[in-house]
C-alpha cells in the first residue's frame, strides 16, 4: 500500500514564489516518489477568517488550481481537489467537535498570534477557534500517514495526532497518527527584504507577467549600506543576492565577488537577476496559459478529483460512525 499524503492551501489569493519553493515544489516532488496524495483548496478554511467577503472566492478557488497545476501537481498522480466538495470533512470535524477539549484550541499559539495580528476584522468565532478541528477532519479522512506543511502549522498538526489518538481512545482504533514532513526550503524574503506576504504587497506572484516581475526586481531593497557603486556591498545581507542563489545559481560566485568588490552595480544585478527570474518561471507561465484556455477542463479536474476524494472520505465516515454506534436500519 501506498503511504498517504495530504496537503491543503486556503484560497485566499494568488500564489506566489515564496509558496512554489516552500511547498508546490516539495508536493511535487513527493507526487512523483510514489505516494498517494491528496492535494485540496481549502476554501472552508478560507471562509473561516474571510466570511464577510465572499465575491472572490470562486476566482481565488480558481487561480490556486491553475497554479497548482502550472507548478507541476499533475491530476493524473494526485488528487487535486476542493473541501466544500467533499461534505464529509464537516461530518467529521462536528463528530470531533464533540470531544475536542475548547483548551486545547484556546492555547494554540496559531490561534492566539492569529487574533491579535488580524485585528481588522472579528475572529471571535465557533468556527475560526475550531479550525484545527476541520484541519484534523481533512488529514484523518484520507487517514493520511504524511502532511508536508511549513513549521507554522506544526502545533495543528500536533492538534491532529491528539485527536486521532482522542477518538482511537473513545471508540477504537481507526486513525494513524499522521506526521509532519518538514523540509529545507529555500527562504525567499519579499522584495523590500520582509517575509513574502500578500498583506505586505512585496510578492512576485506566479501569474505575474514577465513584465511585471521585471519591473519588481528592478525596485527590489539592497544592501543598504551600499550607497554609491564604489562601495563596496554585502551580498549576505541583501534580497537580490537571496534570489540570485535560487534563480542564478551558475553565476551566483561571480556576484558575490564583483558585490564585495564594487565591481557590478545594484541595477545591473538586478536587471540580470529579473530576466534570470523570468526564465526560470516560464515553463509554469507557459503551462498557465494552457489551462487558462480551457478552463471548462480545470474544473472537470477539480471535479473529478474531488468525486475521487469524496469516495475515499465516504468509506471513513461509514467507518467512524459504525465505531461510534451510529448504525442504523441495519
Ligand atoms: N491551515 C493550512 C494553512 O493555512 C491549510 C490547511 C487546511 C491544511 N487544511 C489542511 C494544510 C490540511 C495541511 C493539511 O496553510
Ligand atoms: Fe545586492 Fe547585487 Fe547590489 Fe550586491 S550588487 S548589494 S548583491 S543588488
Amino acid at each position: 500500500m501506498k503511504k498517504i499524503v495530504l496537503s491543503g492551501m486556503r484560497p485566499t489569493g494568488p500564489l506566489h514564489i515564496g509558496h512554489l519553493f516552500g511547498a508546490l515544489k516539495n508536493w511535487k516532488k513527493l507526487q512523483n516518489e510514489g505516494y498517494n496524495c491528496f492535494y485540496m483548496i481549502a476554501d472552508y478554511h478560507a471562509l473561516s477568517t474571510d466570511y464577510s467577503e465572499t465575491e472572490n472566492i470562486k476566482n481565488y478557488v480558481e487561480e490556486i488550481a491553475i497554479d497548482f497545476i502550472s507548478s507541476g501537481l499533475d491530476p493524473e498522480k494526485s488528487t487535486i481537489f476542493i473541501q466544500s466538495l467533499v461534505p464529509e470533512h464537516t461530518e467529521l470535524h462536528l463528530i470531533f467537535s464533540m470531544f475536542v477539549p475548547i483548551p486545547w484550541l484556546e492555547r494554540n499559539p496559531v490561534y492566539k498570534e492569529q487574533v491579535e495580528e488580524l485585528k481588522d476584522r472579528d475572529l471571535h468565532t465557533y468556527g475560526f477557534l475550531g479550525y484545527p478541528v476541520l484541519q484534523a477532519a481533512d488529514i484523518l479522512i484520507y487517514k493520511a500517514n504524511f502532511v508536508p506543511i511549513g513549521q507554522d502549522q506544526l502545533p495543528h498538526l500536533e492538534l491532529t495526532r491528539e485527536i486521532a489518538r482522542r477518538f482511537n481512545y473513545l471508540y477504537g482504533n481507526t486513525f494513524p497518527e499522521p506526521e509532519a514532513l518538514l523540509t529545507e526550503t529555500p527562504k525567499i524574503p519579499g522584495i523590500d527584504g520582509r517575509k513574502m506576504s500578500k498583506s505586505y504587497n512585496n510578492a512576485i506572484y506566479l501569474k505575474d507577467s514577465p513584465d511585471e516581475i521585471k519591473k519588481k526586481v528592478s525596485i527590489m531593497f539592497t544592501d543598504p549600506k551600499r550607497i554609491y557603486k564604489k562601495d563596496p556591498g554585502h551580498p549576505e545581507t541583501c534580497p537580490v543576492f537571496a534570489y540570485h542563489k535560487i534563480f542564478n545559481e551558475g553565476r551566483v560566485g561571480e556576484i558575490e565577488k564583483d558585490c564585495k568588490n564594487a565591481i557590478i552595480g545594484c541595477t545591473d544585478c538586478k536587471k540580470e537577476l529579473g530576466e534570470k527570474v523570468v526564465l526560470y518561471l516560464s515553463d509554469i507561465k507557459k503551462k498557465r496559459e494552457q489551462i487558462e484556455r480551457n478552463k471548462k477542463e480545470l474544473w472537470e479536474i477539480l471535479k473529478v478529483g474531488s468525486e475521487k476524494a469524496r469516495r475515499i472520505a465516504e468509506k471513513t465516515i461509514i467507518e467512524v460512525k459504525e465505531k461510534i454506534g451510529l448504525i442504523y436500519g441495519k
